[in-house]
């Protein structure tokens, strides 16, 4: 088992450091931010990430080789602001965020460099430095080169997890991917990486995961591939990039579908039973958000512009102008469905979250289009399962209600904006009762419509005829 620190314990970090540990890895892990740090300490997720409560509570098992903890125990599992304890660690994961820059769409990298300056004089020869964060193509050579006088190495090894499915998308990802400096199988940092994720590579037989009953039971091997660093840069930043640019096409067929006639989730349908196409990731709608595929498409047009390639993927300039667009027409439908006129209209806003099973509001298309309605002169009246908090830190002038009757009653209108199940399944009938007016924008085409219009209802939809 190895000894590892994690340093950096967002969406990636916690869950992948809980992770480690679920495994049977003694895992330290370093944050900053103290009132994260305040419930990681206590075993409890300081973020909505279904199965993470879960896999805290595992790492909380004393184990007598773990970390050893204030109070003398020693746990397999701890949190700590403290990054000198990530001496006792030999392998160190970097999942500080990479956000969009303030005054630029490059990706800022001053925590990936802060965590490698206060981690440096941690290092000691023979340690492995793992790069997760998702950074410009060239980012790990420099590293590499930087933490080079500490006698430890650099590999990169992006992360695929997807928020809302976390847990499962690290303890059982599609694949892995080794970035390491001779972009070799016998780089020794290929043998430390292996005994890291030896759980996915032996397909998850029972053994010290067994222990914990999280990653133990048997499953098809993880296929691991092993490259030199900037393909592994670019493996991250290019799957982003085409899962954009899927949402994109089908949100581009959705215009299509808006002026020549047409319904793009028929089209979605017919075109996805091509195995070459594929119907996943072609739900059209209002589009992409969250902390990552906005930010990295920006990301990518930024490096490629610096590397002098930006004719290469300046085609991601259009898939994020189309995404933006889904949002402004959203606002216009709605308008359209309630006579015309949106102000002083009362709005029903159905989920905040960028999408569902997340807590997560950062670029979420639902908070733009709620704050557009607002400026528009609606008065919206927001419900979410998860988000409300974090909504209202990013914008406390809207209007929250805790559920879904309070949010229903009297509106005008309802934007149905995050698909969570229970705005989905909504009962059409019991809904119609208490709104003002029978009138549902479905941004996320989930509805039943049929359901929806025998109870009385007028149901519009991006991309959908009346
Ligand atoms: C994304 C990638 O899917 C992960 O593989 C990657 O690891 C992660 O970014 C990251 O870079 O950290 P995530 O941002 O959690 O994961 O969310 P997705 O499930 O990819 O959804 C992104 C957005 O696309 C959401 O707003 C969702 O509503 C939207 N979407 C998705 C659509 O509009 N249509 C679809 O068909 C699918």
């Amino acid at each position: 088992m190895t000894h590892i620190s994690v340093i950096g314990c967002g969406y990636l970090g916690a869950v992948h450091a809980a992770a480690m540990a679920s495994v049977g890895h003694t895992v330290i892990g370093v944050d900053t931010d103290t009132q994260k740090l305040q419930k990681l300490e206590n075993y409890q997720p300081p973020f909505f990430e279904p199965g993470l409560a879960e896999l805290l509570e595992a790492g909380q098992a004393e184990q007598s080789a773990g970390n050893e903890g204030a109070d003398g125990t020693s746990q397999r599992l701890l949190f700590t602001s403290d990054i000198s304890r990530a001496a006792e660690a030999s392998v160190h994961f970097i999942c500080v965020g990479t956000p969009q820059s303030q005054d630029s769409n490059a990706a800022d990298m001053t925590y990936v460099n802060s965590a490698i300056n206060d981690l440096m004089p941690h290092l000691k020869p023979g340690d492995l430095v793992v790069g997760k964060s998702t950074v410009p193509v060239g980012s790990a050579a420099e590293l590499a080169k930087k933490v080079a006088p500490t006698g430890a190495k650099l590999a990169w090894n992006p992360e695929f997890l997807r928020e809302g499915h976390a847990v499962e998308d690290t303890l059982r990802p599609d694949r892995i991917i080794y970035g390491v400096e001779s972009g070799s199988e016998d780089d020794p940092a290929v043998a430390i990486l292996d005994q890291v994720y030896a759980h996915n590579l032996r397909g998850g037989e029972a053994g010290a995961a067994g222990e914990v009953g999280v990653a133990g039971e048997a499953g098809a091997v993880t296929p691991r591939i092993v490259m030199d660093y900037q393909t592994a840069e670019l493996v991250k930043t290019a799957a982003n990039s085409f899962l954009a640019t899927k949402i994109s096409f089908i949100n581009a067929m959705a215009e299509l579908c808006e002026t020549a006639g047409g319904d793009v989730a028929v089209l979605a349908d017919a075109i996805g039973m091509d195995k070459r196409i594929g119907r996943r990731f072609l739900n059209a709608g209002l589009g992409f958000g969250g902390g990552c595929l906005p930010k990295d498409i920006r990301a990518f047009i930024a490096r490629a512009d610096e590397l002098g390639v930006e004719q290469a993927v300046s085609f991601l300039r259009e898939v994020d102008s189309i995404n933006l667009r889904r949002r402004a027409r959203m606002v216009d439908l709605t308008r359209e469905a309630l006579g015309g006129d949106l102000s002083g209209k009362r709005i029903a806003v159905l989920g905040i979250a960028f999408k569902p099973n997340t807590d997560d509001v950062r670029d979420s298309p639902a908070l733009d289009v709620a704050e557009r309605l607002e400026q528009a002169g609606a008065q919206v009246v927001i419900t979410d399962p998860e988000a409300i908090e974090n909504a209202r830190r990013r914008d406390p002038e809207l209007t929250y209600a805790p559920d879904l009757t309070e949010a229903l009653t009297g509106a005008d209108g309802v934007v149905l904006l995050t698909e969570w199940p229970q705005y989905k399944n909504l009962d059409p009938v019991a809904a119609g009762e208490l709104v003002a007016q029978k009138i549902i924008v479905d941004g996320r085409n989930v509805v039943d419509r049929r359901a929806y219009r025998e109870a009385g209802w007028t149901v519009r939809g991006l991309g959908r005829q009346e």
